[in-house]
């Protein structure tokens, strides 16, 4: 069978004899629900045909004889919200969707049929724009298809952030992780507590070199944060193209700059600054009750600004020297009867979880927060390793696999790392990505449905500029997408690598700079 080049590889698909050229008398239908991804499609093929497309929204014209028409129709209700099928014959093409996220995928499906300049958005007279004749049926393997983007580390402009998340939706990646908080800044605008931006969103310099070999500091100030109206046009851009955006206020640790902008909610005596040097560092959140209203007011003003069902609370690597000689960490595991530190992060966590539940959200944790124990009905996001996410799975938690060894983007792309630039440490080449299989044997059926999927980690401590952001991302969030999308039987190495190849070429004319692996 003579298969489509659609990255991620779709269940079925099947190249047909003959083709549909797209024209100005053609006419897209749609249904009032699926007329988001209808439109969708109508801009993009305005835009690179020079004509105007329009849609009519209307339950999908039956006529047999109907020519130069797209028609999507809203699918049985058993058709899952995600998955969708598409049959273009030479006079027209249906969409059938289980819901708009289907047709939203249908749409990238049948825009990777078309020759990579689409992606440009500007009329190409010269190209006779056609569908090809093909039967396509898909759906996702797994719920959760994710990228994390640090912007704590390093701030990159909106138009970055738009950027990524278009090439997300292009991969059909839907879920956001935004790293918002850290040691090095804050980049949240909280209305109650303005100091978190104005002193937290700022650091004096960065550190040059790596920091196993430290250099010293550049000696320039970095700075940035999203505003309010920052966040809810990148909520709104996500939604439009089926991303839904996570945000991640890592606590008790990665606290730093929450701490030096309010000295008051950490264990320190001393004033700390904003910090300027990557690591693991030691400032944790306070435990006490006040330094608990204070998070759960920053929480509030997140729940607002973010709809989605998922705010993530960090727990990672929050090293207890502090608690251990901190009065207040010490009298609360004696009032409430904690084994030590590492429980006092369990309840600490708890009380935040609580609290997003009552106002409808779940929370997400790095997997150190199973050492203490975790909420229940928190969803468990393992990094440290795989196993540490089949102990998660095992132990009756939902889980995001996420682990080093396979998802952590900032490792370096190639064994000589001589030409490559700069990177944290460790080796994961593409090859090692696609490889990635999140449920492992050992879990039974039931722990393996616990497995909601799998996200690729950008973290930017290396990772100054966007350039750098996409020459880490691209190609290796292309592997993850197909393991995120596809089921294992249709994973093959090799085909993906053939995929690949013309979606280097739609990255190249949307302006990526990412790593060649071909180079
Ligand atoms: C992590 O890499 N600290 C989640």
């Amino acid at each position: 069978m003579n298969e489509l080049s659609i990255l991620p590889r779709p269940a079925r698909s099947a190249r047909l004899p003959g083709e549909f050229p797209i024209g100005p008398d053609m006419k897209i239908f749609a249904p009032e629900t699926l007329s988001g991804p209808a439109n969708e499609l109508a801009e993009v093929l305005s835009a690179c045909t020079g004509w105007t497309l329009p849609v009519h929204i209307e339950e999908g014209p039956q006529s047999p004889n109907l020519t130069r028409a797209v028609i999507f129709c809203a699918g049985e209700p058993a058709l899952p919200a995600e998955a969708y099928s598409v049959h273009i014959e030479w006079f027209a093409a249906r969409i059938v969707a289980g819901g708009p996220a289907g047709a939203y995928y249908a749409v990238q499906s049948l825009l990777q049929l078309l020759p990579p300049a689409v992606v440009q958005g500007v009329p190409r007279g010269d190209i006779a724009w056609a569908f090809p004749c093909a039967q396509i049926e898909d759906a996702p393997r797994f719920a959760w298809r994710g990228l994390l983007l640090d912007s704590a580390r390093w701030f990159q402009p909106v138009d970055t952030i738009k950027s990524l998340i278009r090439q997300m939706a292009a991969l059909k990646l839907n879920t956001f992780h935004w790293h918002l908080t850290d040691d090095q800044g804050w980049r949240l605008a909280i209305e109650k507590y303005p100091k978190l931006t104005s002193l937290g969103g700022r650091r004096k310099e960065s550190p040059r070199g790596h920091y196993g070999h430290f250099l010293g500091g550049d000696g320039t100030p970095h700075e940035g944060y999203y505003s309010r109206e920052d966040v809810r046009e990148i909520v709104a851009f996500a939604a439009a193209h089926h991303v839904n955006v996570v945000p991640e206020i890592d606590m008790p640790g990665h606290a730093q700059a929450a701490v030096a902008a309010y000295p008051e909610i950490g264990c320190h005596a001393s004033p700390l600054e904003v910090s300027t040097t990557w690591g693991v560092h030691e400032t944790l959140f306070s435990p006490g009750e006040p330094v608990i209203r204070f998070l759960q007011d920053v929480l509030e003003e997140v729940t607002g600004l973010f709809p989605g069902p998922f705010i993530h609370l960090g727990g990672d690597e929050a090293v207890k020297t502090q608690w251990d000689a901190n009065p207040v960490a010490q009298e609360q595991i004696t009032t409430h009867e904690l084994s030590g530190t590492e429980a006092l992060q369990g309840w600490f966590m708890a009380r935040m979880a609580d609290f997003l539940r009552e106002r409808g959200r779940r929370t997400l944790g790095w997997d150190e927060n199973l050492d203490g124990g975790f909420a229940k009905g928190s969803i468990v996001m393992s990094w440290r390793s795989a196993e540490m996410g089949v102990a998660a799975a095992k132990a009756g938690f939902d889980v995001v696999m996420a682990p080093k060894e396979f998802t952590y983007f900032d490792f370096y792309q190639s064994a000589d790392t001589s030409a490559e630039p700069l990177a944290i440490h460790g080796h994961l080449p593409l090859e090692t990505v696609y490889a990635f299989e999140p449920v492992a044997p050992s879990l039974s059926a039931v722990e393996a449905a616990r497995i909601l999927g799998v996200q690729g980690q950008i973290w930017t401590d290396y990772l100054p500029t966007p350039a750098l952001v996409e020459y880490m991302t691209f190609p290796r969030a292309c592997a993850l997408a197909e393991v995120a999308w596809s089921a294992p039987a249709r994973r093959d190495y090799s085909g993906f690598l053939e995929r690949l190849r013309p979606h280097l070429v739609r990255l190249d004319l949307a302006g990526i700079k990412y790593r060649n692996p071909w180079r």
